[in-house]
C-alpha cells in the first residue's frame, strides 16, 4: 500500500525519501563551549537517521559566537568547527536521510541558560561563559537584558555572517540549509513591530523590516549557487495584537520564494514571553495550510504531530508538504518506523538488524 507520508519529495533537485522529517532541537550539549559538535551529536542525530527520518535538520547553529541562545550551542563560525560537522552529515548520510542544518543568531534572546543546570532564567554571566547580546532595538525580552542595537555595519556583518556559515554547512555535507526567522530569534525581532522600532531602512514598514532576512536569503544563495534547497523558518505569528501576524507572513513569503527559498517552515510564537497560545495537536497547522494556499510555496508543518495518522492525513490532503515530529522523535527516534507500521506500509529502508522486533 502506498502512503503519502512516505513519498519522496523532491526539493531543488533533491529527493528527499520521505515526508517526515526532524526539526531542529537545541541540545545544549557543546559543554566545551567552542561550538564543536561532540559525542552526544552524533548519537543523537544518528539515531535519528537510523530511525527513518527523511530528513534530519541539526540544531540552531550560531553564525557568530554572540548569536547562540546558550554557551553551549554548536556554531559555525570557523573551519574547525566545518571539519568537525563532517562527522555529522556522514552518519546521518550513512542511514540514508538526508541532513540539514538551522543557521542562526539569537539575538536579543542570546546568552541564556540551557534548560537545566545551576541557573535556568535569566542572562548567563560573563564569568559562565555569557555576553552581551545584540537586536535590532534596544527593547529587551521579558526578564533578559536589553539588547545592543545592531548598527547598520552590525547588520551587515550578521548577513555576512550567514553567508560565510551557510558556505561551511554546505563544504561539511549538509544537503538543506535552513535560516532561523522564527522564534523571537534576531531576524524574527526585526520582522516583529514589537521588537523592532528602528527608524532607518530596516525598520517601519513590512518591506523594511523584512529587509534583513531578505538580505539574508540572497546572501546565502549567493554564496552557495543555485543547487542548496534553502528552508526559511518563520513563526507565522506573534499571538499577541499589533505583533507579527499570518498576513504578513504570507506577503513575506512570496518575497522569500523570489528570492530562491525552496521551503517554509512554519512555527509561531517565541518573541512575547507572556502571549497565549492555544496549544494542541496540530495546533500550527492551520498556519501551514494558510501559507501554502496563499503562496504556492511548499510548507513544513510542526506542532504537536506524533500521531502516524495525523501525520499522514495532513499530507495526503495536502494541508503540509513536510510534517516536522518534534518531541516525539525525542521520546521514540524510530517513529518514522513505528508510523510505517502503524500504516501498514512496508518501509524499504527498516533496519534489517531490527527486522525481528516487528514480526
Ligand atoms: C528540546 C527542544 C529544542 C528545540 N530547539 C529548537 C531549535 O534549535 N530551533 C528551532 O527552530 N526550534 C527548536 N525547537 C522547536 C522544535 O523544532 C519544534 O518546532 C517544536 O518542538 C514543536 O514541535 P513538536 O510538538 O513536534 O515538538 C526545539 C524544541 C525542543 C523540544
Amino acid at each position: 500500500m502506498t502512503r503519502a507520508l512516505f513519498d519522496p519529495i523532491t526539493i531543488r533537485g533533491l529527493e528527499v525519501r520521505n515526508r517526515i522529517w526532524i526539526p531542529p532541537m537545541c541540545q545544549y550539549a557543546v559543554d566545551a563551549q567552542d561550538g564543536i559538535p561532540t559525542d552526544w551529536h552524533l548519537m543523537h542525530l544518528g539515531s535519528l537517521a537510523r530511525g527513518g527520518a527523511g530528513a534530519v535538520i541539526v540544531e540552531a547553529t550560531g553564525v557568530v559566537p554572540e548569536g547562540r541562545i546558550s554557551p553551549q550551542d554548536l556554531g559555525l563560525w570557523n573551519d574547525t568547527q566545518r571539519d568537525a560537522f563532517q562527522r555529522v552529515t556522514d552518519l546521518i548520510h550513512s542511514q540514508g536521510a538526508k541532513a540539514g542544518i538551522q543557521l542562526a543568531h539569537a539575538g536579543r534572546k542570546a546568552s541564556t541558560g540551557r534548560e537545566w543546570g545551576p541557573r535556568t532564567d535569566g542572562n548567563v554571566p560573563a564569568e559562565h561563559g555569557g555576553w552581551q547580546p545584540v537586536g535590532p532595538s534596544p527593547i529587551a525580552f521579558s526578564g533578559l537584558a536589553v539588547p545592543t542595537e545592531l548598527t547598520t555595519d552590525g547588520i551587515r556583518e550578521v548577513v555576512d555572517a550567514f553567508a560565510a556559515a551557510a558556505r561551511r554547512a554546505v563544504d561539511a555535507g549538509f544537503d538543506i540549509l535552513e535560516i532561523h526567522g522564527a522564534h523571537g530569534y534576531l531576524l524574527h525581532e526585526f520582522l516583529s513591530p514589537l521588537s523592532n522600532q528602528r527608524a532607518d531602512e530596516y525598520g517601519g514598514s513590512l518591506e523594511n523590516r523584512s529587509r534583513v532576512l531578505l538580505e539574508t536569503v540572497d546572501a546565502v544563495r549567493a554564496e552557495v549557487g543555485q543547487d542548496v534547497p534553502l528552508v526559511v523558518r518563520l513563526s507565522a505569528t506573534d499571538w499577541v495584537e499589533g505583533g507579527w501576524d499570518l498576513p504578513q507572513t504570507e506577503r513575506l513569503t512570496a518575497w522569500l520564494g523570489e528570492h530562491g527559498t525552496d521551503l517554509i517552515s512554519v512555527s509561531t510564537g517565541g518573541n512575547v514571553a507572556d502571549a497565549r497560545i492555544p496549544v494542541g495537536p496540530g495546533y500550527q497547522l492551520p498556519f501551514a495550510t494558510s501559507i501554502k494556499q496563499t503562496t504556492g510555496l511548499p510548507v513544513a508543518a510542526v506542532g504537536m504531530i506524533d500521531n502516524p495518522f495525523q501525520a499522514e492525513q495532513i499530507v495526503a490532503l495536502g494541508q503540509a508538504d513536510v510534517v516536522l515530529v518534534g518531541r516525539e522523535s525525542l521520546r521514540d527516534p524510530n517513529f518514522p518506523i513505528r508510523a510505517a507500521e502503524a500504516l501498514r506500509y512496508d518501509l524499504p529502508y527498516k533496519p534489517a538488524q531490527y527486522e525481528r522486533a516487528y514480526r
